[in-house]
Protein backbone atom coordinates (compact mmCIF):
# COMPACT_ATOMS: atom_id res chain seq x y z
CA UNK A 1 0.00 0.00 0.00
CA UNK A 2 2.58 2.63 1.01
CA UNK A 3 4.82 1.67 -2.03
CA UNK A 4 2.03 2.47 -4.30
CA UNK A 5 1.49 5.55 -2.50
CA UNK A 6 5.38 6.47 -2.84
CA UNK A 7 5.02 5.94 -6.46
CA UNK A 8 2.41 7.80 -6.82
CA UNK A 9 4.28 11.11 -4.86
CA UNK A 10 7.08 10.05 -6.89
CA UNK A 11 4.72 9.59 -10.20
CA UNK A 12 3.09 13.29 -9.33
CA UNK A 13 6.68 14.97 -8.56
CA UNK A 14 8.21 14.16 -11.50
CA UNK A 15 5.04 15.71 -13.26
CA UNK A 16 5.50 18.77 -11.13
CA UNK A 17 8.45 19.55 -12.05
CA UNK A 18 8.01 18.74 -15.59
CA UNK A 19 5.60 21.51 -15.74
CA UNK A 20 8.04 23.69 -13.37
CA UNK A 21 10.82 23.82 -15.87
CA UNK A 22 8.84 24.20 -19.22
CA UNK A 23 11.52 23.05 -21.91
CA UNK A 24 12.22 25.74 -24.28
CA UNK A 25 11.42 24.41 -27.64
CA UNK A 26 14.36 23.83 -30.50
CA UNK A 27 13.52 24.53 -34.15
CA UNK A 28 15.63 24.93 -36.92
CA UNK A 29 15.77 28.41 -37.77
CA UNK A 30 16.87 29.52 -41.09
CA UNK A 31 15.38 32.24 -43.84
CA UNK A 32 16.56 31.43 -47.48
CA UNK A 33 15.84 35.26 -48.28
CA UNK A 34 17.97 36.40 -45.77
CA UNK A 35 20.45 33.65 -46.24
CA UNK A 36 20.47 31.06 -48.91
CA UNK A 37 20.59 27.59 -48.30
CA UNK A 38 17.84 27.19 -45.74
CA UNK A 39 16.79 24.26 -47.42
CA UNK A 40 19.88 22.31 -46.51
CA UNK A 41 19.81 24.16 -43.20
CA UNK A 42 19.07 21.11 -40.63
CA UNK A 43 20.54 22.05 -37.02
CA UNK A 44 18.13 23.05 -34.85
CA UNK A 45 18.60 25.83 -32.26
CA UNK A 46 16.38 27.23 -29.10
CA UNK A 47 13.85 28.93 -29.59
CA UNK A 48 13.26 32.60 -28.09
CA UNK A 49 11.31 31.35 -25.01
CA UNK A 50 8.68 28.69 -24.05
CA UNK A 51 5.43 29.91 -25.83
CA UNK A 52 6.81 28.77 -28.58
CA UNK A 53 5.44 25.17 -28.86
CA UNK A 54 5.77 24.00 -32.36
CA UNK A 55 8.35 24.17 -35.52
CA UNK A 56 7.26 25.10 -38.79
CA UNK A 57 8.54 25.53 -41.93
CA UNK A 58 7.19 27.21 -45.13
CA UNK A 59 8.08 27.39 -49.11
CA UNK A 60 7.11 30.27 -50.48
CA UNK A 61 6.87 30.49 -54.70
CA UNK A 62 7.05 33.55 -56.33
CA UNK A 63 5.04 33.58 -59.98
CA UNK A 64 5.38 36.86 -62.16
CA UNK A 65 1.70 37.92 -63.85
CA UNK A 66 1.99 34.82 -66.86
CA UNK A 67 2.08 32.45 -64.08
CA UNK A 68 6.42 32.18 -64.47
CA UNK A 69 8.50 31.13 -61.26
CA UNK A 70 9.98 34.05 -60.43
CA UNK A 71 11.69 32.25 -56.93
CA UNK A 72 11.39 29.88 -54.21
CA UNK A 73 11.58 30.88 -50.85
CA UNK A 74 12.13 28.23 -47.58
CA UNK A 75 11.89 29.69 -44.16
CA UNK A 76 12.06 27.30 -41.07
CA UNK A 77 11.64 28.77 -37.25
CA UNK A 78 9.06 28.40 -34.14
CA UNK A 79 6.03 29.24 -33.85
CA UNK A 80 3.06 29.55 -31.13
CA UNK A 81 0.22 28.58 -33.40
CA UNK A 82 -3.31 27.45 -31.85
CA UNK A 83 -3.13 23.84 -33.91
CA UNK A 84 -0.62 22.27 -35.96
CA UNK A 85 -0.48 22.80 -39.79
CA UNK A 86 -0.68 19.72 -42.08
CA UNK A 87 1.23 21.08 -44.96
CA UNK A 88 -1.79 23.65 -46.16
CA UNK A 89 -1.06 25.96 -49.06
CA UNK A 90 -2.71 29.44 -49.64
CA UNK A 91 -2.15 31.80 -52.63
CA UNK A 92 -1.43 35.77 -51.77
CA UNK A 93 -0.46 38.61 -53.67
CA UNK A 94 2.73 40.10 -52.71
CA UNK A 95 3.51 42.90 -50.21
CA UNK A 96 5.59 44.86 -52.74
CA UNK A 97 3.28 47.25 -54.98
CA UNK A 98 6.08 47.23 -57.15
CA UNK A 99 4.72 43.61 -58.61
CA UNK A 100 1.46 44.08 -60.30
CA UNK A 101 -0.25 40.83 -61.25
CA UNK A 102 2.25 38.61 -59.47
CA UNK A 103 1.30 35.93 -57.32
CA UNK A 104 2.87 33.93 -54.53
CA UNK A 105 1.92 30.31 -53.73
CA UNK A 106 3.01 29.14 -49.69
CA UNK A 107 2.85 25.78 -47.89
CA UNK A 108 2.92 25.52 -44.23
CA UNK A 109 3.44 22.92 -42.31
CA UNK A 110 4.60 22.42 -38.89
CA UNK A 111 5.12 19.72 -35.63
CA UNK A 112 6.04 19.43 -32.34
CA UNK A 113 9.01 17.91 -31.29
CA UNK A 114 13.04 19.47 -31.14
CA UNK A 115 14.27 20.02 -34.41
CA UNK A 116 11.62 18.40 -36.43
CA UNK A 117 10.71 20.96 -39.46
CA UNK A 118 13.56 20.00 -41.73
CA UNK A 119 10.67 19.12 -44.12
CA UNK A 120 9.84 21.75 -46.99
CA UNK A 121 6.63 21.48 -47.19
CA UNK A 122 5.22 20.36 -50.75
CA UNK A 123 1.33 20.99 -50.15
CA UNK A 124 0.86 17.48 -50.92
CA UNK A 125 -0.59 16.61 -47.85
CA UNK A 126 -4.83 16.37 -46.73
CA UNK A 127 -6.32 19.25 -45.57
CA UNK A 128 -7.77 19.90 -41.70
CA UNK A 129 -10.76 18.69 -40.79
CA UNK A 130 -12.91 21.34 -39.47
CA UNK A 131 -15.50 20.31 -36.98
CA UNK A 132 -18.53 22.04 -35.55
CA UNK A 133 -18.64 23.42 -31.72
CA UNK A 134 -21.99 23.74 -31.14
CA UNK A 135 -25.43 22.70 -33.09
CA UNK A 136 -25.81 25.70 -35.14
CA UNK A 137 -23.04 24.70 -37.47
CA UNK A 138 -21.73 27.99 -37.70
CA UNK A 139 -19.09 27.91 -35.75
CA UNK A 140 -16.39 25.30 -36.91
CA UNK A 141 -12.70 24.34 -35.18
CA UNK A 142 -9.87 23.42 -37.41
CA UNK A 143 -9.17 20.13 -36.26
CA UNK A 144 -5.24 19.09 -35.13
CA UNK A 145 -3.90 17.16 -37.87
CA UNK A 146 -4.05 13.88 -35.68
CA UNK A 147 -7.81 14.33 -35.45
CA UNK A 148 -9.64 13.07 -38.33
CA UNK A 149 -13.32 12.89 -36.97
CA UNK A 150 -15.77 15.30 -36.22
CA UNK A 151 -17.66 14.09 -33.05
CA UNK A 152 -21.49 14.84 -31.00
CA UNK A 153 -22.41 13.14 -28.17
CA UNK A 154 -25.90 13.95 -26.48
CA UNK A 155 -27.61 13.08 -23.13
CA UNK A 156 -30.69 13.72 -22.16
CA UNK A 157 -33.75 12.67 -19.92
CA UNK A 158 -37.33 11.66 -20.63
CA UNK A 159 -39.80 9.45 -19.76
CA UNK A 160 -40.07 5.53 -20.97
CA UNK A 161 -43.06 3.41 -21.51
CA UNK A 162 -45.61 6.58 -22.69
CA UNK A 163 -48.99 5.23 -23.55
CA UNK A 164 -49.55 8.20 -26.21
CA UNK A 165 -46.64 11.02 -27.84
CA UNK A 166 -48.42 14.16 -28.73
CA UNK A 167 -47.23 17.07 -30.88
CA UNK A 168 -44.45 14.70 -31.75
CA UNK A 169 -43.26 15.55 -28.06
CA UNK A 170 -41.71 13.17 -25.56
CA UNK A 171 -43.51 13.44 -22.27
CA UNK A 172 -40.82 15.03 -19.53
CA UNK A 173 -37.65 15.63 -22.09
CA UNK A 174 -34.77 17.41 -20.51
CA UNK A 175 -31.66 18.70 -22.39
CA UNK A 176 -28.56 17.34 -19.95
CA UNK A 177 -25.60 18.08 -22.13
CA UNK A 178 -24.27 17.99 -25.83
CA UNK A 179 -21.02 17.56 -26.63
CA UNK A 180 -19.03 18.26 -30.57
CA UNK A 181 -15.27 18.66 -31.74
CA UNK A 182 -12.76 17.07 -33.14
CA UNK A 183 -11.07 14.00 -32.04
CA UNK A 184 -8.26 10.97 -32.99
CA UNK A 185 -11.11 7.96 -32.90
CA UNK A 186 -14.24 6.80 -34.69
CA UNK A 187 -16.81 6.18 -31.30
CA UNK A 188 -19.90 3.41 -32.42
CA UNK A 189 -22.70 5.57 -33.52
CA UNK A 190 -25.59 4.62 -30.65
CA UNK A 191 -27.66 5.65 -28.42
CA UNK A 192 -28.40 3.76 -25.17
CA UNK A 193 -31.05 3.80 -22.67
CA UNK A 194 -30.63 3.58 -18.93
CA UNK A 195 -33.78 3.12 -17.28
CA UNK A 196 -33.71 5.03 -13.48
CA UNK A 197 -34.92 3.06 -10.60
CA UNK A 198 -38.34 3.57 -8.68
CA UNK A 199 -39.77 5.51 -11.68
CA UNK A 200 -40.38 5.43 -15.24
CA UNK A 201 -37.29 8.18 -15.81
CA UNK A 202 -34.79 7.34 -18.57
CA UNK A 203 -31.40 9.12 -19.45
CA UNK A 204 -30.29 8.83 -23.45
CA UNK A 205 -26.67 8.94 -24.38
CA UNK A 206 -25.88 8.94 -27.89
CA UNK A 207 -22.87 9.42 -29.63
CA UNK A 208 -21.64 9.58 -33.54
CA UNK A 209 -18.66 10.15 -35.29
CA UNK A 210 -18.25 11.49 -38.99
CA UNK A 211 -15.45 12.69 -41.42
CA UNK A 212 -16.64 15.75 -43.43
CA UNK A 213 -16.36 19.50 -42.74
CA UNK A 214 -19.10 20.49 -40.55
CA UNK A 215 -20.75 17.29 -40.28
CA UNK A 216 -21.33 17.14 -36.45
CA UNK A 217 -23.76 19.68 -36.05
CA UNK A 218 -26.78 17.46 -35.90
CA UNK A 219 -27.99 15.14 -33.21
CA UNK A 220 -25.90 12.16 -33.04
CA UNK A 221 -27.48 8.99 -34.38
CA UNK A 222 -30.52 10.71 -35.35
CA UNK A 223 -31.51 11.01 -39.24
CA UNK A 224 -31.92 14.47 -40.94
CA UNK A 225 -34.76 14.38 -42.62
CA UNK A 226 -36.65 16.69 -44.98
CA UNK A 227 -39.05 18.80 -43.32
CA UNK A 228 -41.79 20.84 -44.99
CA UNK A 229 -45.85 20.75 -45.52
CA UNK A 230 -47.79 21.74 -48.63
CA UNK A 231 -48.71 25.20 -48.81
CA UNK A 232 -52.30 25.76 -50.03
CA UNK A 233 -52.05 28.78 -51.97
CA UNK A 234 -49.18 27.34 -54.09
CA UNK A 235 -50.86 23.88 -54.58
CA UNK A 236 -54.18 26.31 -55.79
CA UNK A 237 -51.55 28.18 -58.30
CA UNK A 238 -50.38 24.57 -59.53
CA UNK A 239 -47.24 24.29 -57.78
CA UNK A 240 -45.76 22.29 -54.67
CA UNK A 241 -42.08 22.68 -53.72
CA UNK A 242 -43.15 20.40 -50.50
CA UNK A 243 -44.30 17.71 -53.27
CA UNK A 244 -42.07 17.98 -55.57
CA UNK A 245 -38.79 19.58 -54.68
CA UNK A 246 -38.38 19.80 -51.19
CA UNK A 247 -35.10 21.54 -49.56
CA UNK A 248 -32.24 19.77 -48.21
CA UNK A 249 -33.06 17.11 -45.21
CA UNK A 250 -31.94 18.86 -42.27
CA UNK A 251 -31.28 17.88 -38.53
CA UNK A 252 -34.52 17.44 -36.88
CA UNK A 253 -35.01 19.45 -33.31
CA UNK A 254 -35.04 17.42 -30.79
CA UNK A 255 -32.66 14.48 -30.01
CA UNK A 256 -35.74 12.09 -29.70
CA UNK A 257 -36.68 12.29 -33.41
CA UNK A 258 -35.41 8.73 -34.16
CA UNK A 259 -37.74 8.60 -37.46
CA UNK A 260 -38.47 10.46 -40.36
CA UNK A 261 -41.75 10.57 -42.03
CA UNK A 262 -43.95 11.81 -44.39
CA UNK A 263 -47.93 11.68 -44.45
CA UNK A 264 -49.23 11.97 -48.14
CA UNK A 265 -53.13 12.84 -49.08
CA UNK A 266 -54.82 13.21 -52.35
CA UNK A 267 -57.17 11.42 -54.28
CA UNK A 268 -58.63 7.62 -53.44
CA UNK A 269 -57.59 5.24 -55.28
CA UNK A 270 -55.23 6.87 -57.08
CA UNK A 271 -52.86 9.29 -55.17
CA UNK A 272 -49.82 10.02 -58.05
CA UNK A 273 -47.43 12.63 -58.43
CA UNK A 274 -50.26 14.49 -59.83
CA UNK A 275 -50.96 17.45 -57.85
CA UNK A 276 -54.68 17.48 -59.57
CA UNK A 277 -55.18 14.53 -57.21
CA UNK A 278 -56.98 16.25 -55.21
CA UNK A 279 -58.91 14.97 -51.78
CA UNK A 280 -62.56 15.19 -53.60
CA UNK A 281 -62.08 19.25 -53.49
CA UNK A 282 -59.80 19.85 -51.00
CA UNK A 283 -56.12 20.23 -51.92
CA UNK A 284 -53.64 17.50 -52.71
CA UNK A 285 -51.28 17.62 -49.49
CA UNK A 286 -48.07 16.37 -48.07
CA UNK A 287 -46.46 16.92 -44.57
CA UNK A 288 -42.86 15.59 -44.13
CA UNK A 289 -40.72 15.94 -40.89
CA UNK A 290 -39.16 14.40 -38.33
CA UNK A 291 -40.95 11.88 -35.46
CA UNK A 292 -40.62 10.72 -32.10
CA UNK A 293 -42.84 7.62 -33.13
CA UNK A 294 -42.75 5.34 -36.24
CA UNK A 295 -46.47 5.73 -37.90
CA UNK A 296 -46.12 2.97 -40.32
CA UNK A 297 -45.30 2.63 -43.84
CA UNK A 298 -48.54 2.02 -45.59
CA UNK A 299 -51.68 3.57 -47.49
CA UNK A 300 -55.14 3.56 -45.64
CA UNK A 301 -58.65 5.02 -47.30
CA UNK A 302 -59.97 7.71 -45.14
CA UNK A 303 -63.61 8.13 -45.26
CA UNK A 304 -64.30 12.36 -44.26
CA UNK A 305 -67.84 13.09 -44.06
CA UNK A 306 -68.86 12.56 -48.19
CA UNK A 307 -64.98 12.35 -49.90
CA UNK A 308 -62.76 9.33 -49.46
CA UNK A 309 -59.25 9.89 -49.73
CA UNK A 310 -56.54 8.28 -49.72
CA UNK A 311 -53.61 8.60 -46.91
CA UNK A 312 -50.10 6.98 -47.50
CA UNK A 313 -47.91 7.20 -44.43
CA UNK A 314 -43.79 6.57 -44.59
CA UNK A 315 -41.35 5.53 -41.98
CA UNK A 316 -37.86 5.50 -42.38
CA UNK A 317 -34.26 6.23 -40.41
CA UNK A 318 -31.89 6.60 -42.90
CA UNK A 319 -30.75 10.54 -43.70
CA UNK A 320 -33.38 12.27 -46.11
CA UNK A 321 -35.21 8.78 -46.89
CA UNK A 322 -38.84 10.52 -46.46
CA UNK A 323 -38.62 11.75 -49.87
CA UNK A 324 -40.85 10.60 -52.88
CA UNK A 325 -44.56 10.53 -51.83
CA UNK A 326 -47.39 7.90 -51.21
CA UNK A 327 -49.39 6.80 -53.56
CA UNK A 328 -52.07 3.81 -54.80
CA UNK A 329 -49.37 3.70 -58.48
CA UNK A 330 -47.64 0.39 -56.55
CA UNK A 331 -49.30 -2.38 -58.13
CA UNK A 332 -48.51 -0.84 -61.08
CA UNK A 333 -44.81 -0.61 -60.08
CA UNK A 334 -44.86 -3.92 -58.71
CA UNK A 335 -46.32 -5.13 -62.59
CA UNK A 336 -43.30 -3.82 -63.80
CA UNK A 337 -41.19 -5.19 -61.28
CA UNK A 338 -42.57 -8.66 -62.68
CA UNK A 339 -42.49 -7.75 -65.68
CA UNK A 340 -38.58 -6.92 -65.40
CA UNK A 341 -37.90 -9.78 -63.16
CA UNK A 342 -39.00 -12.39 -65.97
CA UNK A 343 -37.48 -10.09 -68.97
CA UNK A 344 -34.20 -10.89 -66.63
CA UNK A 345 -35.29 -15.02 -65.98
CA UNK A 346 -35.69 -15.08 -69.69
CA UNK A 347 -32.48 -13.50 -70.31
CA UNK A 348 -30.72 -15.35 -67.69
CA UNK A 349 -32.24 -18.62 -69.10
CA UNK A 350 -30.90 -17.55 -72.74
CA UNK A 351 -27.32 -16.91 -71.86
CA UNK A 352 -26.94 -20.08 -69.57
CA UNK A 353 -28.68 -22.41 -72.72
CA UNK A 354 -25.86 -21.88 -74.69
C1 LIG B 1 -50.37 8.20 -40.57
O1 LIG B 1 -49.84 8.73 -39.36
C2 LIG B 1 -50.76 9.51 -38.65
C3 LIG B 1 -50.03 10.14 -37.48
O2 LIG B 1 -49.50 9.18 -36.65
C4 LIG B 1 -51.93 8.64 -38.21
O3 LIG B 1 -52.86 9.40 -37.51
C5 LIG B 1 -52.56 8.02 -39.45
O4 LIG B 1 -53.57 7.10 -39.07
C6 LIG B 1 -51.53 7.30 -40.28
N1 LIG B 1 -52.13 6.90 -41.54
C7 LIG B 1 -51.93 5.71 -42.09
C8 LIG B 1 -52.48 5.52 -43.44
O5 LIG B 1 -51.31 4.83 -41.53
Amino acid sequence: MSSVLASVVVFFTVLHLTQVTATIRSCVQCDDAVSSGCPATLTSTPCPDSSYDQCTASRTTLYDANGAMVRTVVTRGCSRSSSVRNDECTYSTPADATLNGYFEYTCTRSCTTNGCNTFTPQGTAPGPLYCCIDRSGNNRYRCPIDQGFCYSTVVYRSSASQTGVTHNEVQGYELVSEERGCRATALTSQCSDTQLDGSNAVVTTCQETCQTHGCNDGWPHRPRCLQCGSIPSTVASGSDPCLYNPEEASACSRPYHQYCVYIDQGRSGRLTSNLADNRGGYSRSIVRGCSATDIGTQCRDIQNVDTTFQQCNKTCTADGCNHGMGGSSRPATSLVVLFVTSLLTYVTQSTFSY
